[in-house]
């Protein structure tokens, strides 16, 4: 059998986990250590484009940031551009605006309405993502390219996003 023939040799799944969230943890070191002293300023005053956490604190910020790349299963970069952590480039960045609004809608307007639950009943991206970039569809995933959200710069012509 030549070495083309054999499956691919993947990583067990717990590892992988482990990697990313190390690969989390050494980007929030990083700005921890730049951010010194400003821990507990408010986030809009320190970061150049807080739109959806307005009025958390700088460790506050860090440590949703964690958060969800735990509940998505990624790091950082899946997000963001690690050089220009304010660019809007990514694709999953403005996703993940419209996501607080759905979810915060979810918690607020409906969840906290049904009766019969011991209130508060909450959902968080980890409900539905459960460690991973898609959650399951209920019924068939639909195909083609997934459109970019409103409200951000349109990327360079051809770029991956
Ligand atoms: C699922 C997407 C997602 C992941 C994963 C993510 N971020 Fe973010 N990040 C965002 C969004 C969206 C904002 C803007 C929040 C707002 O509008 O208030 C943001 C804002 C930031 C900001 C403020 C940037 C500025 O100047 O305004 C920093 C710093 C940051 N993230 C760091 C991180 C770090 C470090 C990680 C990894 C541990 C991370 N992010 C993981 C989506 C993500
Ligand atoms: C009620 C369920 C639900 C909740 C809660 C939820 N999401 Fe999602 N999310 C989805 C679904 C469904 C998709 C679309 C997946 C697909 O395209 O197959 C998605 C897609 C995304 C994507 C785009 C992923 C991609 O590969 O295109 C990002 C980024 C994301 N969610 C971030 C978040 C974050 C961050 C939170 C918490 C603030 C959150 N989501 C909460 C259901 C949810």
């Amino acid at each position: 059998m030549s070495m083309s023939e054999q499956a691919p040799q993947t990583a067990p799944k717990a590892i992988a986990k482990d990697t990313m969230m190390l690969d989390r943890e050494k980007y929030i070191a990083f700005l921890k250590d730049s951010l010194k002293g400003k821990e507990s300023m408010v986030a809009d005053s320190v970061f150049k484009n807080i739109k959806s956490l307005k009025g958390k604190s700088v460790d506050q910020v860090l440590s949703i940031m964690n958060n969800w790349g735990h509940a998505l299963g990624v790091t950082c970069k899946f997000c963001h551009e690690v050089n220009n952590w304010a660019s809007e480039k990514s694709r999953n960045h403005l996703r993940t605006r419209e996501m607080i609004v759905m979810n915060d809608r979810l918690n607020r307007d409906l969840l906290s309405q049904m009766k019969g639950f011991r209130q508060p009943v909450t959902m968080g991206c980890i409900s539905c993502h459960n460690e991973m970039k898609e959650p399951p569809h209920d019924g068939p995933r639909p195909q083609g390219p997934r459109q970019r959200p409103e409200g951000g710069p349109k990327p360079p012509e051809g770029a991956k996003n």
